[in-house]
């Protein structure tokens, strides 16, 4: 009997301990982490500069509240901003962060309508839900946010339905949810230009491909844009809850005292969590992860790729998608996975989602691969 919602379907194991990025659930089984937590915990768990910022934090305060002074905020929002004049706005979660951009948008432009694009996801709250484009997630929550419209991910059709009535367009670089889509570098500055052409804004979601994720500390750097809004959440704090809003300064008086808040965001936790984590996250860390990934697509190439249920491999950096033949359900390769001391996650779409920690090593890369390769191997397409 529980006495949860049961809106999370849940395996019949729990996680008690991490440590690096091997993990153990409550029979004492080690497993070797490929989800960080979906996108989270980026430096691994319990992760030593992280873990004594945090302590140290919290021998001092945990909570005050936004009607004060933070210089832990200050300090996390020049990092985030590397003091380019951009503003930060902080919150709990990525559908939070999500929130604030829409309603900075409108409140900026003041216009209504927002482009969004197929198999989006940018979160669960009325706002980011009405941003997603999957309709099981949305079922029987109407009416939900009004003046919203889609359009085809990546494709040149879609620069049409850019017109100057948008307040904003938002979208992922790599779609995380959505079956690891990446756009094409041409098809981004594209929409960047068609934005900038139509005076609308561009709303970049890097909550799953940000802080590192794809060997940039953002996923849109590798492209040389510049959105006018960027999200970001999930690996900031490496596990703490936060999200960040980061804007351009002209959009800054639209954000006026009063115009929007939280109680907990920026929270000194979080907070110090952040600091820690975007301080490791440096360019030899970035460096290294793009070396790492590198070697990883390789392998995955010449190991994973030219198995017969694999139908295509998708993704950059350490954000990978492995497409799966319909024959082999991604749900059951998971499970397989986890007998044999592999955690991964699906995709949309009949694909093994796997998001390692950044910390991982190209040796404990291999194992993965290797161990994945394996249960593959022991499943038939008939
Ligand atoms: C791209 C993207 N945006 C937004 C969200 C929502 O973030 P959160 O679950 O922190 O609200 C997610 C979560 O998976 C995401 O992948």
């Amino acid at each position: 009997m529980t006495a949860l919602f049961p809106n999370y379907q849940r395996f019949n194991f729990e996680i008690v301990s991490g440590q690096s990025i091997t993990l153990t659930d409550n029979k004492q089984k080690q497993y070797l982490d490929l989800t960080s937590g979906i996108g989270v915990c980026n430096l691994g768990y319990n992760h030593p500069i992280v873990k004594t910022a945090v302590q140290k934090q919290l021998n001092l305060i945990w909570h005050t509240s936004n009607l004060y002074q933070s210089s832990l905020q200050e300090e996390v929002a020049s990092l985030l901003t590397n003091d380019n004049g951009s503003k930060v706005f902080f919150c709990n979660s990525g559908t939070e962060a999500n929130e604030a951009a829409m309603k900075l948008a409108r409140k900026a432009t003041g216009k209504s309508k927002i482009l969004a694009f197929d198999h989006s996801f940018h979160g669960r709250t009325y706002g980011a839900l009405s941003l997603t484009d999957n309709p099981g997630i949305k079922k029987g929550f109407g009416p939900l946010v009004p003046e919203i419209s889609f359009a085809e991910y990546n494709s040149p059709a879609a620069l049409k339905q850019i017109t100057t009535d948008l307040a904003a367009v938002i979208l992922e670089i790599i779609q995380g949810e959505g079956g690891l889509k990446a756009a094409d570098g041409d098809w981004l500055q594209a929409v960047q230009a068609k934005c900038h052409e139509k005076g609308v804004l561009l709303i970049i979601d890097e909550v799953q491909t940000g802080i590192g994720r794809t060997g940039k500390l953002f996923a849109y750097q590798h492209f040389n844009l510049d959105p006018d809004i960027v999200t970001s959440a999930k690996g900031l704090a490496n596990g703490l809850p936060v999200g960040a809003m980061i804007g351009k300064e002209k959009l800054a008086a639209a954000f006026g005292p009063g115009s929007h808040g939280s109680t907990f965001g920026g929270n000194p936790l979080a907070m110090a969590a952040a600091k820690a984590v975007l301080e490791t996250i440096d360019q030899a860390f970035l460096d290294d992860v793009s070396q790492k990934a590198d070697f990883c697509w390789y392998y995955l190439q010449k190991e994973i790729a030219v198995l017969p249920m694999v139908t295509g491999i998708s993704g950059r950096g350490l954000m990978i998608g492995i497409h799966l033949d319909p024959k082999i359900p991604v749900g059951k390769v998971i499970q397989q996975l986890q007998q044999a001391g592999v955690l991964t996650l699906s995709s949309r779409g009949n694909t093994l989602r796997l998001l390692p920690p950044l910390i991982i090593t190209g040796s404990e890369l291999m194992q993965g691969i290797n161990i994945i390769k394996n249960v593959l191997e022991t499943m038939t397409v008939h």
